[in-house]
Protein backbone atom coordinates (compact mmCIF):
# COMPACT_ATOMS: atom_id res chain seq x y z
CA UNK A 1 0.00 0.00 0.00
CA UNK A 2 1.58 3.56 -0.78
CA UNK A 3 0.30 6.33 1.61
CA UNK A 4 -1.32 9.29 0.29
CA UNK A 5 0.73 11.70 1.71
CA UNK A 6 3.36 9.92 -0.71
CA UNK A 7 1.05 9.94 -3.91
CA UNK A 8 0.74 14.03 -3.01
CA UNK A 9 4.25 14.71 -2.69
CA UNK A 10 5.00 12.65 -6.01
CA UNK A 11 2.22 15.07 -7.72
CA UNK A 12 4.03 18.16 -6.30
CA UNK A 13 7.19 17.52 -7.51
CA UNK A 14 6.02 16.02 -11.39
CA UNK A 15 4.69 18.42 -13.77
CA UNK A 16 1.82 17.00 -15.59
CA UNK A 17 2.73 18.72 -18.86
CA UNK A 18 6.61 17.17 -19.06
CA UNK A 19 4.87 13.70 -18.06
CA UNK A 20 1.93 13.53 -21.08
CA UNK A 21 4.63 15.25 -23.64
CA UNK A 22 6.70 12.11 -22.86
CA UNK A 23 4.13 10.13 -24.63
CA UNK A 24 2.19 12.83 -26.48
CA UNK A 25 3.55 15.99 -28.01
CA UNK A 26 1.78 19.05 -26.89
CA UNK A 27 1.48 22.29 -28.25
CA UNK A 28 0.91 25.56 -26.65
CA UNK A 29 -2.40 26.95 -26.22
CA UNK A 30 -3.06 30.08 -24.04
CA UNK A 31 -2.68 28.91 -20.74
CA UNK A 32 -3.01 25.20 -21.39
CA UNK A 33 -1.52 22.97 -23.62
CA UNK A 34 -3.16 20.42 -26.58
CA UNK A 35 -3.39 17.33 -28.63
CA UNK A 36 -5.00 15.25 -30.59
CA UNK A 37 -6.18 12.59 -27.36
CA UNK A 38 -4.32 9.72 -27.24
CA UNK A 39 -7.77 7.94 -25.70
CA UNK A 40 -10.30 8.20 -28.95
CA UNK A 41 -9.67 8.57 -32.56
CA UNK A 42 -9.90 12.64 -33.84
CA UNK A 43 -8.36 14.86 -36.29
CA UNK A 44 -8.61 18.31 -33.94
CA UNK A 45 -7.54 18.15 -31.16
CA UNK A 46 -9.69 18.26 -27.74
CA UNK A 47 -7.67 16.96 -25.37
CA UNK A 48 -5.88 19.70 -23.17
CA UNK A 49 -3.47 19.82 -19.83
CA UNK A 50 -3.24 22.42 -17.21
CA UNK A 51 0.09 22.97 -16.00
CA UNK A 52 -1.78 25.26 -13.51
CA UNK A 53 -4.18 22.99 -11.92
CA UNK A 54 -2.11 19.64 -12.85
CA UNK A 55 -4.91 17.67 -15.02
CA UNK A 56 -5.43 16.61 -18.35
CA UNK A 57 -8.89 16.81 -19.69
CA UNK A 58 -10.42 15.61 -23.28
CA UNK A 59 -13.78 17.44 -24.64
CA UNK A 60 -14.53 14.93 -26.56
CA UNK A 61 -14.18 11.16 -24.73
CA UNK A 62 -14.24 13.04 -20.89
CA UNK A 63 -11.04 11.19 -20.09
CA UNK A 64 -9.43 13.66 -17.02
CA UNK A 65 -6.97 12.73 -14.00
CA UNK A 66 -3.70 13.81 -12.88
CA UNK A 67 -0.38 12.96 -14.49
CA UNK A 68 -0.49 8.96 -12.42
CA UNK A 69 -3.82 8.38 -14.02
CA UNK A 70 -2.04 9.14 -17.77
CA UNK A 71 0.17 6.91 -17.10
CA UNK A 72 -2.08 4.45 -15.93
CA UNK A 73 -4.55 5.36 -18.83
CA UNK A 74 -2.33 5.34 -21.72
CA UNK A 75 0.29 2.61 -21.01
CA UNK A 76 -2.50 0.22 -19.04
CA UNK A 77 -0.26 0.06 -16.08
CA UNK A 78 -1.87 -0.76 -12.72
CA UNK A 79 -1.87 1.92 -9.75
CA UNK A 80 1.32 0.85 -8.37
CA UNK A 81 2.93 0.85 -11.41
CA UNK A 82 2.33 3.61 -12.80
CA UNK A 83 3.28 5.28 -9.51
CA UNK A 84 6.47 3.44 -9.39
CA UNK A 85 7.26 4.89 -13.15
CA UNK A 86 6.75 8.41 -12.20
CA UNK A 87 8.53 8.13 -8.86
CA UNK A 88 11.55 6.41 -11.07
CA UNK A 89 11.84 9.42 -13.04
CA UNK A 90 11.29 12.01 -10.74
CA UNK A 91 14.06 10.04 -8.82
CA UNK A 92 12.23 9.23 -5.81
CA UNK A 93 11.53 5.59 -3.75
CA UNK A 94 8.36 4.64 -3.16
CA UNK A 95 8.02 3.94 0.66
CA UNK A 96 5.50 1.32 1.37
CA UNK A 97 2.96 1.24 4.29
CA UNK A 98 1.97 -1.35 5.76
CA UNK A 99 -1.36 -2.53 4.56
CA UNK A 100 -2.95 -3.15 7.89
CA UNK A 101 -2.74 0.21 8.87
CA UNK A 102 -4.35 1.16 5.84
CA UNK A 103 -7.47 -0.71 6.11
CA UNK A 104 -7.75 0.11 9.56
CA UNK A 105 -7.94 3.78 8.34
CA UNK A 106 -10.47 3.11 5.93
CA UNK A 107 -12.85 0.45 6.95
CA UNK A 108 -16.07 1.01 5.14
CA UNK A 109 -14.22 4.20 3.56
CA UNK A 110 -14.64 3.74 -0.39
CA UNK A 111 -10.85 4.45 -1.28
CA UNK A 112 -9.70 0.96 -0.38
CA UNK A 113 -12.64 -1.06 -2.64
CA UNK A 114 -10.27 -1.19 -5.35
CA UNK A 115 -7.02 -2.10 -3.67
CA UNK A 116 -9.42 -4.99 -2.47
CA UNK A 117 -10.29 -6.28 -6.06
CA UNK A 118 -7.00 -5.68 -6.94
CA UNK A 119 -6.10 -8.26 -4.08
CA UNK A 120 -8.70 -10.56 -5.24
CA UNK A 121 -8.31 -10.53 -8.90
CA UNK A 122 -4.38 -11.42 -8.12
CA UNK A 123 -5.93 -14.25 -6.39
CA UNK A 124 -8.06 -15.80 -8.14
CA UNK A 125 -5.29 -15.36 -10.86
CA UNK A 126 -2.88 -17.64 -8.74
CA UNK A 127 -5.60 -20.15 -7.61
CA UNK A 128 -6.22 -20.96 -11.51
CA UNK A 129 -2.55 -21.83 -11.77
CA UNK A 130 -3.10 -24.55 -9.29
CA UNK A 131 -6.29 -25.71 -10.75
CA UNK A 132 -6.23 -29.00 -13.37
CA UNK A 133 -10.09 -28.60 -13.60
CA UNK A 134 -10.11 -25.05 -14.11
CA UNK A 135 -7.06 -25.04 -16.60
CA UNK A 136 -8.58 -27.91 -18.52
CA UNK A 137 -12.07 -26.16 -19.19
CA UNK A 138 -10.52 -22.73 -20.58
CA UNK A 139 -8.76 -25.30 -22.37
CA UNK A 140 -11.17 -27.11 -23.85
CA UNK A 141 -13.36 -23.61 -24.67
CA UNK A 142 -10.17 -23.27 -26.86
CA UNK A 143 -8.20 -20.42 -25.06
CA UNK A 144 -4.46 -20.06 -24.65
CA UNK A 145 -2.58 -18.77 -21.18
CA UNK A 146 -2.12 -15.57 -23.36
CA UNK A 147 -5.30 -14.32 -23.51
CA UNK A 148 -6.61 -15.86 -20.33
CA UNK A 149 -3.40 -13.81 -19.01
CA UNK A 150 -4.61 -10.22 -20.97
CA UNK A 151 -8.32 -11.06 -19.55
CA UNK A 152 -7.26 -11.65 -16.15
CA UNK A 153 -9.04 -14.99 -16.21
CA UNK A 154 -9.12 -16.24 -12.27
CA UNK A 155 -10.16 -18.93 -10.62
CA UNK A 156 -12.27 -18.74 -7.60
CA UNK A 157 -12.00 -22.37 -5.67
CA UNK A 158 -15.00 -24.30 -4.04
CA UNK A 159 -15.22 -24.03 -0.29
CA UNK A 160 -16.95 -20.88 1.89
CA UNK A 161 -13.92 -18.45 3.34
CA UNK A 162 -11.68 -18.64 0.92
CA UNK A 163 -10.88 -15.26 1.04
CA UNK A 164 -10.03 -15.59 4.46
CA UNK A 165 -6.47 -16.09 3.26
CA UNK A 166 -5.93 -12.96 1.46
CA UNK A 167 -7.44 -10.60 3.60
CA UNK A 168 -6.92 -11.17 7.50
CA UNK A 169 -9.88 -9.19 8.49
CA UNK A 170 -12.54 -11.34 6.83
CA UNK A 171 -14.98 -9.11 8.77
CA UNK A 172 -14.11 -5.84 7.11
CA UNK A 173 -16.92 -3.94 5.87
CA UNK A 174 -14.95 -3.47 2.58
CA UNK A 175 -15.07 -7.01 1.35
CA UNK A 176 -19.15 -6.51 1.34
CA UNK A 177 -18.78 -3.04 -0.28
CA UNK A 178 -16.53 -4.93 -2.94
CA UNK A 179 -19.25 -6.97 -3.65
CA UNK A 180 -17.05 -10.67 -2.90
CA UNK A 181 -18.24 -11.56 0.45
CA UNK A 182 -22.01 -12.00 1.34
CA UNK A 183 -23.31 -11.55 4.77
CA UNK A 184 -25.95 -14.56 6.08
CA UNK A 185 -27.38 -14.69 9.29
CA UNK A 186 -24.45 -13.93 11.18
CA UNK A 187 -22.26 -15.87 9.07
CA UNK A 188 -20.03 -14.24 6.33
CA UNK A 189 -18.81 -16.21 3.14
CA UNK A 190 -17.52 -15.70 -0.25
CA UNK A 191 -20.00 -15.11 -3.31
CA UNK A 192 -17.91 -16.17 -5.93
CA UNK A 193 -16.98 -19.97 -4.98
CA UNK A 194 -15.60 -22.92 -8.03
CA UNK A 195 -16.02 -20.70 -10.96
CA UNK A 196 -13.91 -19.02 -13.52
CA UNK A 197 -13.75 -15.82 -12.65
CA UNK A 198 -13.55 -12.85 -15.76
CA UNK A 199 -12.44 -9.41 -13.77
CA UNK A 200 -13.97 -6.37 -14.88
CA UNK A 201 -12.19 -3.64 -15.81
CA UNK A 202 -13.31 -0.10 -15.62
CA UNK A 203 -12.57 2.16 -18.92
CA UNK A 204 -8.93 3.07 -16.89
CA UNK A 205 -8.07 -0.26 -15.76
CA UNK A 206 -9.09 -0.87 -12.21
CA UNK A 207 -10.88 -3.94 -11.33
CA UNK A 208 -14.76 -2.99 -10.62
CA UNK A 209 -16.68 -6.14 -10.32
CA UNK A 210 -16.71 -9.72 -11.63
CA UNK A 211 -18.36 -12.40 -13.88
CA UNK A 212 -17.87 -15.80 -12.61
CA UNK A 213 -19.00 -19.18 -14.40
CA UNK A 214 -19.45 -22.14 -13.20
CA UNK A 215 -17.07 -25.17 -14.43
CA UNK A 216 -20.18 -27.52 -16.03
CA UNK A 217 -23.68 -26.87 -15.80
CA UNK A 218 -25.01 -25.24 -12.35
CA UNK A 219 -27.13 -22.20 -11.86
CA UNK A 220 -26.86 -19.65 -12.53
CA UNK A 221 -24.60 -19.92 -15.22
CA UNK A 222 -23.14 -16.60 -14.69
CA UNK A 223 -22.44 -14.76 -11.37
CA UNK A 224 -22.00 -11.45 -11.51
CA UNK A 225 -20.61 -8.97 -8.80
CA UNK A 226 -23.70 -6.64 -7.19
CA UNK A 227 -23.92 -3.08 -7.97
CA UNK A 228 -21.35 -1.34 -5.69
CA UNK A 229 -20.26 2.07 -5.28
CA UNK A 230 -17.41 1.41 -8.00
CA UNK A 231 -19.66 -1.06 -10.33
CA UNK A 232 -22.84 -0.33 -12.18
CA UNK A 233 -23.91 -2.72 -14.75
CA UNK A 234 -25.84 -0.42 -17.16
CA UNK A 235 -22.52 1.81 -17.44
CA UNK A 236 -19.61 -0.57 -17.86
CA UNK A 237 -18.83 -2.76 -20.90
CA UNK A 238 -16.68 -5.81 -20.66
CA UNK A 239 -13.15 -6.20 -22.35
CA UNK A 240 -13.67 -2.05 -23.12
CA UNK A 241 -10.47 -1.24 -21.08
CA UNK A 242 -8.18 -4.44 -23.67
CA UNK A 243 -9.76 -3.12 -26.47
CA UNK A 244 -9.23 0.09 -26.79
CA UNK A 245 -6.33 0.24 -29.17
CA UNK A 246 -7.46 -2.62 -31.22
CA UNK A 247 -10.63 -0.29 -31.54
CA UNK A 248 -9.02 2.46 -32.90
CA UNK A 249 -6.67 0.23 -35.02
CA UNK A 250 -9.72 -1.29 -36.70
CA UNK A 251 -11.60 2.03 -36.76
CA UNK A 252 -14.91 0.05 -35.48
CA UNK A 253 -15.69 -1.57 -32.48
CA UNK A 254 -18.17 -4.23 -31.60
CA UNK A 255 -20.51 -5.12 -29.29
CA UNK A 256 -21.41 -8.65 -28.29
CA UNK A 257 -23.62 -10.58 -25.06
CA UNK A 258 -20.98 -12.81 -23.10
CA UNK A 259 -17.74 -12.62 -21.27
CA UNK A 260 -16.33 -15.78 -23.33
CA UNK A 261 -17.84 -13.85 -26.83
CA UNK A 262 -14.74 -11.41 -26.40
CA UNK A 263 -12.65 -13.48 -24.74
CA UNK A 264 -12.81 -16.01 -27.37
CA UNK A 265 -12.89 -13.27 -30.55
CA UNK A 266 -9.54 -11.97 -29.16
CA UNK A 267 -8.52 -15.63 -29.41
CA UNK A 268 -9.04 -15.14 -33.08
CA UNK A 269 -7.46 -12.42 -33.57
CA UNK A 270 -10.40 -9.79 -33.31
CA UNK A 271 -9.76 -7.55 -30.38
CA UNK A 272 -12.04 -4.71 -30.55
CA UNK A 273 -14.67 -6.78 -29.21
CA UNK A 274 -16.72 -5.70 -26.07
CA UNK A 275 -19.92 -6.89 -24.03
CA UNK A 276 -22.65 -5.41 -21.74
CA UNK A 277 -23.04 -7.44 -18.92
CA UNK A 278 -26.09 -9.34 -18.78
CA UNK A 279 -27.91 -6.55 -19.31
CA UNK A 280 -29.94 -4.75 -22.04
CA UNK A 281 -27.70 -1.76 -23.99
CA UNK A 282 -28.55 1.43 -22.01
CA UNK A 283 -27.68 5.39 -23.55
CA UNK A 284 -24.79 5.17 -21.45
CA UNK A 285 -23.35 2.17 -23.26
CA UNK A 286 -24.33 3.83 -26.56
CA UNK A 287 -22.84 6.86 -25.59
CA UNK A 288 -19.62 5.31 -24.18
CA UNK A 289 -19.07 3.27 -27.35
CA UNK A 290 -19.84 5.98 -30.05
CA UNK A 291 -16.76 7.83 -28.08
CA UNK A 292 -14.21 5.21 -28.98
CA UNK A 293 -15.35 4.73 -31.98
CA UNK A 294 -17.65 6.33 -35.00
CA UNK A 295 -18.69 2.91 -36.05
CA UNK A 296 -20.85 0.09 -33.59
CA UNK A 297 -21.81 -3.08 -34.59
CA UNK A 298 -24.19 -4.64 -32.54
CA UNK A 299 -23.65 -7.92 -32.74
CA UNK A 300 -26.78 -10.28 -31.69
CA UNK A 301 -27.88 -14.45 -31.42
CA UNK A 302 -30.19 -14.67 -34.60
CA UNK A 303 -33.21 -16.20 -32.23
CA UNK A 304 -36.22 -13.75 -30.74
CA UNK A 305 -34.05 -12.82 -27.65
CA UNK A 306 -31.49 -11.70 -29.81
CA UNK A 307 -34.03 -9.27 -32.27
CA UNK A 308 -35.80 -8.39 -29.32
CA UNK A 309 -32.54 -7.26 -27.51
CA UNK A 310 -31.19 -5.63 -30.83
CA UNK A 311 -34.52 -3.48 -30.88
CA UNK A 312 -33.48 -2.24 -27.51
CA UNK A 313 -30.04 -1.05 -28.50
CA UNK A 314 -31.69 0.60 -30.78
CA UNK A 315 -34.23 2.47 -29.30
CA UNK A 316 -31.05 3.80 -27.15
CA UNK A 317 -29.32 4.59 -29.90
CA UNK A 318 -31.93 6.79 -31.88
CA UNK A 319 -30.86 9.77 -30.52
CA UNK A 320 -27.18 9.33 -30.36
CA UNK A 321 -26.27 8.48 -33.90
CA UNK A 322 -25.17 11.48 -35.65
CA UNK A 323 -24.79 11.64 -39.68
CA UNK A 324 -20.99 11.11 -38.93
CA UNK A 325 -21.46 8.26 -36.32
CA UNK A 326 -23.42 4.84 -37.14
CA UNK A 327 -24.62 1.89 -35.19
CA UNK A 328 -24.98 -1.39 -37.25
CA UNK A 329 -26.86 -4.76 -36.46
CA UNK A 330 -25.31 -8.07 -37.21
CA UNK A 331 -27.42 -11.39 -36.32
CA UNK A 332 -25.59 -14.39 -36.54
CA UNK A 333 -27.06 -17.88 -38.02
CA UNK A 334 -29.42 -19.56 -35.86
CA UNK A 335 -27.68 -21.36 -32.71
CA UNK A 336 -24.74 -19.61 -32.98
CA UNK A 337 -23.43 -16.83 -30.83
CA UNK A 338 -20.01 -15.23 -32.08
CA UNK A 339 -17.53 -17.70 -29.58
CA UNK A 340 -18.87 -20.51 -31.43
CA UNK A 341 -19.24 -19.14 -35.15
CA UNK A 342 -15.44 -17.81 -34.48
CA UNK A 343 -14.01 -20.62 -33.13
CA UNK A 344 -15.61 -22.59 -36.26
CA UNK A 345 -14.98 -20.26 -39.32
CA UNK A 346 -12.48 -18.06 -37.92
CA UNK A 347 -12.04 -14.23 -37.83
CA UNK A 348 -12.12 -13.81 -41.67
CA UNK A 349 -15.47 -15.33 -41.98
CA UNK A 350 -16.55 -13.24 -38.91
CA UNK A 351 -15.08 -10.06 -40.12
CA UNK A 352 -17.50 -10.74 -43.24
CA UNK A 353 -20.05 -11.11 -41.59
CA UNK A 354 -19.49 -7.41 -39.97
CA UNK A 355 -18.77 -6.44 -43.22
CA UNK A 356 -22.50 -6.90 -43.99
CA UNK A 357 -24.01 -5.87 -40.93
CA UNK A 358 -27.57 -3.83 -41.48
CA UNK A 359 -27.22 0.01 -41.20
CA UNK A 360 -29.31 1.33 -38.07
CA UNK A 361 -31.93 2.84 -40.38
CA UNK A 362 -32.50 -0.36 -42.24
CA UNK A 363 -33.12 -2.43 -39.10
CA UNK A 364 -35.52 -0.28 -38.39
CA UNK A 365 -37.37 -0.05 -41.57
CA UNK A 366 -37.79 -3.98 -41.57
CA UNK A 367 -38.88 -4.51 -37.82
CA UNK A 368 -41.28 -2.33 -38.53
CA UNK A 369 -42.47 -3.40 -42.02
CA UNK A 370 -42.11 -7.28 -40.58
CA UNK A 371 -44.70 -6.40 -37.85
CA UNK A 372 -47.86 -5.23 -40.14
CA UNK A 373 -49.08 -6.19 -43.65
CA UNK A 374 -47.69 -4.15 -46.21
CA UNK A 375 -50.00 -4.69 -48.59
CA UNK A 376 -52.50 -3.57 -47.36
CA UNK A 377 -53.42 0.46 -46.64
CA UNK A 378 -54.28 -0.21 -43.01
CA UNK A 379 -50.88 -1.99 -42.73
CA UNK A 380 -49.40 0.84 -44.64
CA UNK A 381 -50.75 3.03 -41.88
CA UNK A 382 -50.16 1.36 -39.39
CA UNK A 383 -46.67 1.47 -40.38
CA UNK A 384 -46.36 5.06 -40.18
CA UNK A 385 -47.85 5.51 -37.03
CA UNK A 386 -45.15 3.15 -35.39
CA UNK A 387 -42.35 5.11 -37.10
CA UNK A 388 -43.29 8.45 -36.04
CA UNK A 389 -42.04 8.55 -32.89
CA UNK A 390 -38.56 6.64 -33.26
CA UNK A 391 -37.87 9.06 -36.06
CA UNK A 392 -38.72 11.67 -33.73
CA UNK A 393 -36.12 11.02 -31.52
CA UNK A 394 -33.40 10.73 -34.90
CA UNK A 395 -30.93 14.05 -34.01
CA UNK A 396 -28.96 13.48 -37.12
CA UNK A 397 -30.50 16.26 -39.55
CA UNK A 398 -29.87 13.95 -42.65
CA UNK A 399 -29.84 10.56 -41.17
CA UNK A 400 -33.72 11.95 -40.18
CA UNK A 401 -34.18 13.13 -43.80
CA UNK A 402 -33.22 9.80 -45.29
CA UNK A 403 -35.60 7.81 -42.89
CA UNK A 404 -38.75 10.52 -43.94
CA UNK A 405 -37.84 9.66 -47.47
CA UNK A 406 -38.00 5.87 -47.35
CA UNK A 407 -41.09 6.17 -44.75
CA UNK A 408 -42.96 7.80 -47.45
CA UNK A 409 -41.48 5.14 -50.35
CA UNK A 410 -42.35 2.63 -48.21
CA UNK A 411 -45.84 3.79 -47.58
CA UNK A 412 -46.65 4.91 -50.67
CA UNK A 413 -47.26 8.83 -50.35
CA UNK A 414 -45.09 11.63 -51.17
CA UNK A 415 -43.14 13.60 -49.16
CA UNK A 416 -45.72 16.32 -48.59
CA UNK A 417 -47.94 14.09 -48.00
CA UNK A 418 -45.87 12.41 -45.35
CA UNK A 419 -44.86 15.97 -44.21
CA UNK A 420 -48.44 16.96 -43.46
CA UNK A 421 -49.25 13.60 -41.62
CA UNK A 422 -46.09 13.12 -39.40
CA UNK A 423 -44.77 16.88 -38.78
CA UNK A 424 -41.22 15.80 -37.42
CA UNK A 425 -40.03 17.98 -34.41
CA UNK A 426 -36.99 18.97 -33.89
CA UNK A 427 -36.05 16.19 -31.77
CA UNK A 428 -34.48 16.32 -28.24
CA UNK A 429 -31.41 15.30 -27.37
CA UNK A 430 -31.29 13.08 -24.00
CA UNK A 431 -29.44 15.01 -21.43
CA UNK A 432 -26.41 11.77 -21.56
CA UNK A 433 -25.01 13.56 -24.26
CA UNK A 434 -26.08 17.53 -23.68
CA UNK A 435 -23.11 19.26 -23.63
CA UNK A 436 -23.08 21.60 -20.79
CA UNK A 437 -22.48 25.35 -22.37
CA UNK A 438 -21.94 28.21 -20.67
CA UNK A 439 -24.57 30.34 -21.48
CA UNK A 440 -27.43 28.65 -18.77
CA UNK A 441 -25.46 29.72 -15.09
CA UNK A 442 -24.91 26.61 -13.65
CA UNK A 443 -26.76 25.47 -10.86
CA UNK A 444 -25.95 26.34 -6.89
CA UNK A 445 -24.78 22.92 -6.28
CA UNK A 446 -22.83 23.12 -9.96
CA UNK A 447 -21.17 25.98 -9.06
CA UNK A 448 -20.06 25.47 -5.53
CA UNK A 449 -18.59 21.96 -6.66
CA UNK A 450 -16.62 24.22 -9.25
CA UNK A 451 -15.39 26.35 -6.85
CA UNK A 452 -14.23 23.61 -4.96
CA UNK A 453 -12.29 21.48 -7.23
CA UNK A 454 -10.52 25.07 -8.23
CA UNK A 455 -9.28 25.93 -4.47
CA UNK A 456 -10.49 23.14 -2.21
CA UNK A 457 -9.69 24.65 1.19
CA UNK A 458 -12.56 26.84 0.37
CA UNK A 459 -15.00 23.74 1.19
CA UNK A 460 -13.53 24.58 5.25
CA UNK A 461 -16.10 27.26 5.14
CA UNK A 462 -19.04 25.62 4.45
CA UNK A 463 -21.43 24.16 6.89
CA UNK A 464 -22.38 20.32 5.71
CA UNK A 465 -25.81 20.37 7.19
CA UNK A 466 -27.07 22.90 4.48
CA UNK A 467 -25.96 20.59 1.81
CA UNK A 468 -28.73 18.13 1.03
CA UNK A 469 -29.36 14.89 -0.57
CA UNK A 470 -30.56 13.64 -4.00
CA UNK A 471 -29.39 14.40 -6.91
CA UNK A 472 -26.15 13.14 -8.09
CA UNK A 473 -23.97 16.42 -8.18
CA UNK A 474 -25.31 16.82 -4.33
CA UNK A 475 -23.79 13.51 -3.33
CA UNK A 476 -20.60 14.47 -5.52
CA UNK A 477 -20.62 17.71 -3.11
CA UNK A 478 -21.04 15.90 0.31
CA UNK A 479 -18.21 13.60 -0.82
CA UNK A 480 -16.40 16.42 -1.97
CA UNK A 481 -16.79 18.16 1.25
CA UNK A 482 -16.36 15.26 3.40
CA UNK A 483 -12.78 14.80 1.82
CA UNK A 484 -11.83 18.28 2.52
CA UNK A 485 -12.73 18.01 6.22
CA UNK A 486 -11.25 14.56 7.05
CA UNK A 487 -7.79 14.99 4.63
CA UNK A 488 -7.52 18.78 5.23
CA UNK A 489 -3.78 18.74 4.66
CA UNK A 490 -3.76 16.43 1.25
CA UNK A 491 -7.24 17.72 -0.17
CA UNK A 492 -5.45 21.51 -1.13
CA UNK A 493 -5.02 20.90 -5.38
CA UNK A 494 -7.66 20.84 -7.74
CA UNK A 495 -5.55 17.55 -8.39
CA UNK A 496 -5.03 16.22 -5.04
CA UNK A 497 -8.99 15.34 -5.83
CA UNK A 498 -8.78 14.15 -8.72
CA UNK A 499 -6.46 11.63 -7.50
CA UNK A 500 -8.98 10.39 -4.42
CA UNK A 501 -11.85 10.52 -6.66
CA UNK A 502 -10.46 8.20 -9.28
CA UNK A 503 -12.01 5.47 -10.58
CA UNK A 504 -15.06 6.27 -7.62
CA UNK A 505 -18.39 7.25 -8.82
CA UNK A 506 -18.08 10.67 -8.68
CA UNK A 507 -14.86 10.42 -10.66
CA UNK A 508 -16.90 11.24 -14.46
CA UNK A 509 -18.77 14.36 -12.74
CA UNK A 510 -15.93 15.53 -11.07
CA UNK A 511 -13.76 15.55 -14.66
CA UNK A 512 -16.46 17.18 -16.24
CA UNK A 513 -16.03 19.88 -13.81
CA UNK A 514 -12.79 19.95 -14.24
CA UNK A 515 -13.11 20.69 -18.31
CA UNK A 516 -15.59 23.25 -16.70
CA UNK A 517 -13.13 25.11 -14.73
CA UNK A 518 -9.63 24.50 -16.91
CA UNK A 519 -9.64 28.45 -18.00
CA UNK A 520 -9.96 29.36 -14.62
CA UNK A 521 -6.39 31.35 -13.19
CA UNK A 522 -5.07 33.35 -10.73
CA UNK A 523 -6.98 36.06 -11.43
CA UNK A 524 -10.28 34.37 -11.42
CA UNK A 525 -13.00 36.31 -9.35
CA UNK A 526 -12.70 32.93 -6.91
CA UNK A 527 -13.33 34.94 -3.18
CA UNK A 528 -16.01 36.94 -4.30
CA UNK A 529 -18.12 34.07 -6.79
CA UNK A 530 -17.67 31.91 -3.48
CA UNK A 531 -18.96 34.41 -0.96
CA UNK A 532 -22.02 34.86 -3.37
CA UNK A 533 -22.55 31.30 -3.44
CA UNK A 534 -22.21 30.77 0.42
CA UNK A 535 -24.85 33.99 0.70
CA UNK A 536 -27.23 31.83 -1.51
CA UNK A 537 -27.02 28.82 -0.13
CA UNK A 538 -27.59 30.33 2.88
CA UNK A 539 -30.58 32.33 1.83
CA UNK A 540 -31.72 29.05 0.83
CA UNK A 541 -31.28 27.34 3.82
CA UNK A 542 -33.17 30.72 5.70
CA UNK A 543 -36.41 30.77 3.00
CA UNK A 544 -36.78 27.17 3.48
CA UNK A 545 -36.63 27.10 7.42
CA UNK A 546 -39.12 30.18 6.78
CA UNK A 547 -41.22 28.29 4.98
CA UNK A 548 -41.05 25.22 7.25
CA UNK A 549 -41.80 27.59 10.47
CA UNK A 550 -45.31 29.43 8.50
CA UNK A 551 -46.47 25.65 7.60
CA UNK A 552 -46.15 25.21 10.95
CA UNK A 553 -47.69 28.19 12.75
CA UNK A 554 -50.99 27.15 10.27
CA UNK A 555 -51.10 23.59 11.71
CA UNK A 556 -49.83 23.36 15.12
CA UNK A 557 -48.92 26.75 16.11
CA UNK A 558 -45.68 27.62 17.12
CA UNK A 559 -43.60 27.48 20.75
CA UNK A 560 -41.84 30.54 22.03
CA UNK A 561 -38.31 29.71 21.04
CA UNK A 562 -39.40 29.21 16.64
CA UNK A 563 -41.56 32.26 17.31
CA UNK A 564 -37.99 34.03 18.36
CA UNK A 565 -36.48 32.23 15.06
CA UNK A 566 -38.93 33.38 12.78
CA UNK A 567 -39.22 36.86 13.84
CA UNK A 568 -35.11 36.95 13.47
CA UNK A 569 -35.24 35.13 9.90
CA UNK A 570 -37.92 37.36 8.62
CA UNK A 571 -35.60 40.37 9.68
CA UNK A 572 -32.72 38.59 7.47
CA UNK A 573 -30.97 36.63 10.27
CA UNK A 574 -29.21 33.11 9.19
CA UNK A 575 -30.95 30.15 9.82
CA UNK A 576 -30.11 28.00 12.61
CA UNK A 577 -28.40 24.53 11.29
CA UNK A 578 -30.70 22.14 13.04
CA UNK A 579 -33.45 22.24 10.30
CA UNK A 580 -32.77 20.07 6.87
CA UNK A 581 -32.19 23.33 4.34
CA UNK A 582 -30.42 22.20 0.95
CA UNK A 583 -28.92 23.19 -2.12
CA UNK A 584 -30.71 23.35 -5.03
P1 LIG B 1 -25.39 -16.63 -22.44
O1 LIG B 1 -26.33 -17.49 -21.70
O2 LIG B 1 -25.63 -16.35 -23.89
O3 LIG B 1 -24.00 -17.33 -22.24
O4 LIG B 1 -25.24 -15.28 -21.66
P2 LIG B 1 -22.66 -17.28 -23.08
O5 LIG B 1 -22.10 -15.91 -23.05
O6 LIG B 1 -22.84 -17.92 -24.40
O7 LIG B 1 -21.76 -18.16 -22.13
P3 LIG B 1 -21.03 -19.50 -22.40
O8 LIG B 1 -20.51 -19.46 -23.81
O9 LIG B 1 -22.01 -20.57 -22.20
O10 LIG B 1 -19.96 -19.51 -21.37
C1 LIG B 1 -24.75 -14.10 -22.21
C2 LIG B 1 -24.34 -13.17 -21.12
O11 LIG B 1 -25.44 -12.93 -20.26
C3 LIG B 1 -25.01 -12.81 -18.91
C4 LIG B 1 -23.50 -12.92 -18.95
O12 LIG B 1 -22.95 -11.62 -19.05
C5 LIG B 1 -23.26 -13.72 -20.20
O13 LIG B 1 -21.96 -13.56 -20.69
N1 LIG B 1 -25.55 -13.88 -18.06
C6 LIG B 1 -25.93 -15.07 -18.56
C7 LIG B 1 -25.61 -13.67 -16.71
O14 LIG B 1 -25.26 -12.59 -16.23
N2 LIG B 1 -26.09 -14.65 -15.89
C8 LIG B 1 -26.45 -15.86 -16.38
O15 LIG B 1 -26.84 -16.74 -15.60
C9 LIG B 1 -26.39 -16.06 -17.74
MN1 LIG C 1 -21.50 -18.94 -25.56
Amino acid sequence: MIPQSFIQDLLNRLDIVDVVDRYVPLKKAGANYVACCPFHGEKTPSFSVSPAKQFYHCFGCGAHGSAIGFVMEHQGLGFVEAVEELARSAGMAVPKEESGTHERRADGDLDVLPDVLQRATRFYREELKRSETAIDYLKKRGLSGEIAARFGVGYAPGGWQNLAAVFPDYQAKSLVQAGLVIEGEGKRYDRFRDRIMFPILSQRGAVIGFGGRVLGAGEPKYLNSPETPLFEKGRELYGLFQARQAIRAAGRVIVVEGYMDVVALAQHGVEYAVATLGTATTPVHVQKLLRQSDNVVFCFDGDTAGRKAAWRALENSLALVGDDKGVKFLFLPQGEDPDSYVRKEGKAAFETLIEGALPLSEFLLRELAAGVEMQTLEGRAHFLKLAQPLVQQVAAPALRLMLQQRLAELAGVSRNELDGLMPVKSPVKPDVIRPRTSRKPPSLTRKLLQLLLHQPELGADIDMSLIGDGSEELKTLKALLDFIANHHAQANTTVAVLEYFRGTRHDELLGKISGEIRQWDEGFEVAAEFAGALDQLREGGRNRRIDELLALSRTQGLSMEEKQELQRLLQGGPASTKSDQTAQ
